[in-house]
């Protein structure tokens, strides 16, 4: 049973509320023991009164689930009349006036932590997740991450159970405990820092070590701990966390702090990773990438997380949050970073283009819906419930507008104000905006409506090109629908980046232009309706308007399909090239989608169906961008632009309908360049080979769809990486082709030892968009490479079949909603956050059609009136009802 959230299911916190605690710690100085049976933690800290604040103040400190041991206040015991504790709270009524120590002794047992905040085991190794509020789970603290100390980690081990024993800092001593088979190892970090950045771990790995000289000369040890026998797997790690050191020295003028840089790499873990100071613990599936195992996806991932992770010593640890709903503070700003860097090592508009689709499957669909929340929310019940797109990603776009309009000299004046003001604290976004404010001398008032406004604006645009006059006017109406509590939303600033694009595909010029402010390629909407009037523009023009995505929004463009194709073969912003297709394709699916719901078809425009061959061949751009350019969009991405009464069936039909139109239409051209790509020469994992990797197994996913199905057991069979052998296995097991069954057979006994690998042979049977998948799924769960308290394995399964298969999950008969409900309520007991996780998959029940809508609804209410829920699942089912 999960006391750990008993009877506090309802309570509220609210930003409005926030109050500094009455007391500060200076100082904690923490003893681990670790013992196969249990471990003992004794925890040290020093708290200091905070001026305005009365002596004998009571001290309350956090705990979660705790079992106390004893308590001393400065080295005596304490009466029992001086204090109280529970398992989730301690208080100490009449502190001392000054300056106090307090020593709590408590007694954890890691085994049994199946939650994985705190302190746990993992492969037999002991390591700990604190944020956001896990160290509460290891002592009694004021666990928020305004309270900022400096810590001094003392751990002792069984020597054979735990030969390397780690934590923040550098360390500072180690030896054998004399007498015993036990040694120990203390560490010091100097920079003060909230609990939820405290790291442990303790275990055998196998070290993989370098060095980083930084800027100004300092020698940096760098070290990767893994499973042992994993070492040859961290190359790509270890080479994306030296770009990444070097990257944020050139990009902001920032270097490393301590002496050694530490990632240790773990199998079970909640999130992605984790940046506690100096020592960074990662979800192993970030961390391994080789030829054999990981796909070019895989090594991007695992390239943008190192990188994530790193950047966040300055933004996030140097500078830390104020409060939880300040998250997007150090999320959003680190994810713009590491974007950004992702985006100078390889193709900019290919990661571009990336990063708006993440955006768009994933923020978008949230804002819409009842999980729709400011990507600085007011108020929360479980704050690991906002660890969201919107917060991420969304925050990150947000950044990204702010640079846009303050231009790249006037974002860096303020980043670097921003480390000046506010290194060694604990800021919020108004810090960080004043800061932009003032190296600018910009008013960004308006502008922080992007912060606490939730829901995505429509944009709706409407041209009038007079051509006698040389006057083209854009008609710009901002508008947003209402989200849970804010029923009336004010404009926000939008920056549209924006060509003419004249008939021979270059940008046209203009003399004049009124309406809006423009600032070089930007048009700033800032106001429910602009008209935006252009004189002297000599030729029709065909606008390109949110280039690069600069701002996320819904466009609505009234385009014929003409402007479309010529943007599609012209535009010289690649995003919006990529983006014309798409919206072509859209266009074609929505119509399709109709007509599959009373049982017609509609024809496809054959200049459409040829077009995508058309940029698939076209050499003048390179190989990744020309693969995204083909991929059509998704049945989740239709059923997310038709917004209610979605029938995911009639969806899928149309999908089927356009793809066999344009594999028709580009089979020659299709098969040439599936030659064509074919690698000569071993295996190489950069940028160029990787692109070309792309583009052939983009065209034979059309070309399998178009009758060439003996391709993909072929392309299986001759796979050098992982990247071909996954994309024909995936081919085959979607398409349902005769060979399937066998390759993934085959695929099972190559790498039955390696659960990564196992994980995308998981994958690829949920995402099968096949009536027996539900069942297949059903029988994977009892299958031993499953394991239900293993988050990676839940969420190759069981999340994927939910969020990744939209036929399936929505099944008409309501079995799949069903299913889920049921893993949801199971995996509450072992671990609430990825069972939350798992059931905001329903987040988009109400767009559904009347009978899914529904059956979705009744398995939202069966988890409601569940006994002991944790309060993760009761906070995301009580607001998915709402
Ligand atoms: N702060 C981590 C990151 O983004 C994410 C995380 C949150 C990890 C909570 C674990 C627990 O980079
Ligand atoms: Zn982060």
């Amino acid at each position: 049973m999960d006391l750990g959230s008993e009877g506090r299911t309802s309570e509220t916190i609210r930003l409005a509320d926030y109050r500094p605690t009455p007391y500060a710690i200076t100082e904690v100085r923490l003893d681990f023991r670790l013992d196969l049976d249990g471990t003992r933690v004794v925890a040290e800290t020093l708290f200091r009164r905070r001026d305005g604040i009365a002596a004998g103040t009571p001290l309350v400190l956090d705990g979660d689930e705790l079992d106390l041991a004893e308590i001393r206040l400065d080295g005596a015991p304490l009466p029992p009349d001086a204090w109280t504790a529970t398992p989730q709270r301690l208080e100490v009524r009449t502190p001392p006036a000054d300056d106090f120590h307090l020593t709590v002794t408590t007694w954890l047992d890691p085994e049994r932590n199946t939650k994985l905040m705190g302190l746990y085991r993992t492969s037999g190794n002991w390591c700990t997740q604190c944020e956001a509020e896990g160290f509460r789970r290891i002592t009694y603290f004021l666990d928020r991450p305004d309270v900022l100390a400096v810590y001094t980690t003392r751990i002792e081990a069984p020597r054979a159970a735990a030969p390397y024993l780690l934590s923040n800092g550098n360390r500072i001593d180690a030896g054998d405990v004399p007498g015993t088979d036990r040694h120990f190892a203390v560490w010091h970090d100097p920079f003060p820092k909230p609990a939820y950045l405290f790291a442990m771990v303790a275990g055998t790995f196998e070290r993989i070590a370098d060095r980083f000289v930084t800027a100004s000369g300092r020698e940096v040890a760098l070290e990767i701990y893994v499973e042992p026998g994993r070492g040859a797997r961290t190359a790509h790690a270890m080479d994306s966390l030296k770009r990444s050191m070097r990257w944020d020295e050139t990009e902001y003028g920032r270097e490393y702090d301590l002496d050694v840089f530490m990632i240790v790499a773990v199998d079970d873990f909640n999130m992605g990773a984790m940046e506690n100071k100096g020592l960074n613990v990662f979800n192993e599936k970030y961390v391994l990438a080789d030829s054999e195992t990981a796909t070019d996806a895989d090594y991007a991932h695992v390239e943008g997380v190192i990188a994530h992770e790193y950047f966040h010593n300055w933004t996030g640890n140097r500078i830390t949050c104020r409060d939880w709903f300040q998250l997007c503070l150090k999320e959003g700003l680190t994810v713009f970073r590491d974007q950004d860097f992702s985006g100078d090592q390889r193709s900019r508009p290919v990661k571009r283009i990336a990063d708006v689709r993440l955006l768009k499957s994933h923020q978008f669909p949230e804002d819409a819906g009842p999980l729709a929340h400011p990507v600085r929310p007011s108020t929360y019940r479980e704050i690991n419930n906002f660890y969201t797109a919107t917060v991420y990603e969304k925050g990150a776009e947000v950044v990204r507008m702010l640079k846009t309009l303050i231009g790249a000299d006037g974002f860096r004046a303020g980043m670097d104000l921003y480390f000046a003001r506010h290194d060694g604290s604990a800021a919020t976004i108004e810090d960080f905006l004043a800061c932009f404010a003032d190296a600018t001398g910009r008013d960004l008032e308006r502008f922080k409506l992007w912060y606490t406004q939730s829901g995505t604006p429509d944009v709706m645009v409407s041209t009038h090109w007079d051509a006698s006059a040389g006057r083209l006017r854009l008609t710009f109406d901002q508008t947003a629908l209402p989200t849970p509590g804010q029923p009336v939303k004010a404009p926000m600033v939008v920056p549209i980046r924006f060509g003419l694009v004249g008939p021979s595909g270059d940008d046209l010029a203009w003399e004049r232009v009124s309406g809006a402010e423009v600032a070089g390629d930007v048009i700033v909407l800032d106001g429910a309706h602009h008209e935006v009037v252009f004189e002297g523009v000599t030729a029709r023009p065909v606008p390109s308007l949110l280039r690069g995505f600069s701002a996320p929004v819904r466009l609505t463009l009234g385009s014929d399909t003409a402007d479309l194709l010529h943007l599609m073969s012209h535009d010289r912003d690649p995003f919006n090239r990529w983006q014309a297709g798409q919206a072509l394709a859209m266009r074609a699916l929505i119509s399709g989608t109709q007509a599959a719901r009373t049982g017609q078809t509609v024809e496809i425009d054959p200049a459409l169906a040829s077009a995508f061959a058309a940029v698939a061949a076209d050499e003048s751009l390179d190989t990744a961008f020309r693969a995204l350019a083909i991929t059509l969009p998704n049945d989740a991405d239709v059923a997310r632009e038709i917004g209610t009464d979605v029938d995911p069936d009639a969806i899928a039909t149309a999908i089927e309908q356009l793809r066999a139109r344009v594999a028709t239409a580009g089979r020659a051209t299709f098969r040439r360049i599936h030659a064509e790509m074919a690698s000569s020469g071993p295996y190489r994992a950069d940028a160029e080979a990787a692109g070309r990797r792309a583009l052939r197994n983009a065209v034979l996913d059309h070309l399998v769809r178009a009758g060439d199905g003996d391709l993909a057991a072929q392309r299986y069979r001759q796979a050098d990486n992982m990247t071909d052998r996954l994309a024909a296995l995936t081919a085959a097991v979607t398409v349902g082709l005769p060979s399937a069954e066998d390759l993934l057979a085959d695929f099972y006994q190559r790498f039955a030892g390696d659960p990564l690998v196992i994980d995308k042979w998981l994958m690829v049977q949920a995402t099968a968009p096949r009536a027996e998948t539900l069942d297949r799924v059903r029988a994977l769960t009892a299958h031993p490479a499953f394991a239900a308290t293993n988050p990676n394995r839940v969420r190759a399964l069981i999340t994927t079949f939910a969020t990744g298969n939209q036929t399936q999950f929505n099944r008409a008969d309501g079995a799949g909603f069903a299913f889920v409900a049921d893993q949801v309520l199971m995996l509450d007991r072992i671990n609430p956050q990825v069972a939350a996780r798992l059931l905001s998959a329903f987040r988009s029940w109400r767009a559904l059609e009347p009978r899914r809508r529904a059956y979705a609804e009744a398995e939202l209410k069966r988890i409601v009136a569940a006994p002991d829920l944790s309060r993760d699942v009761a906070d995301i089912a009580g607001r998915s009802l709402e």
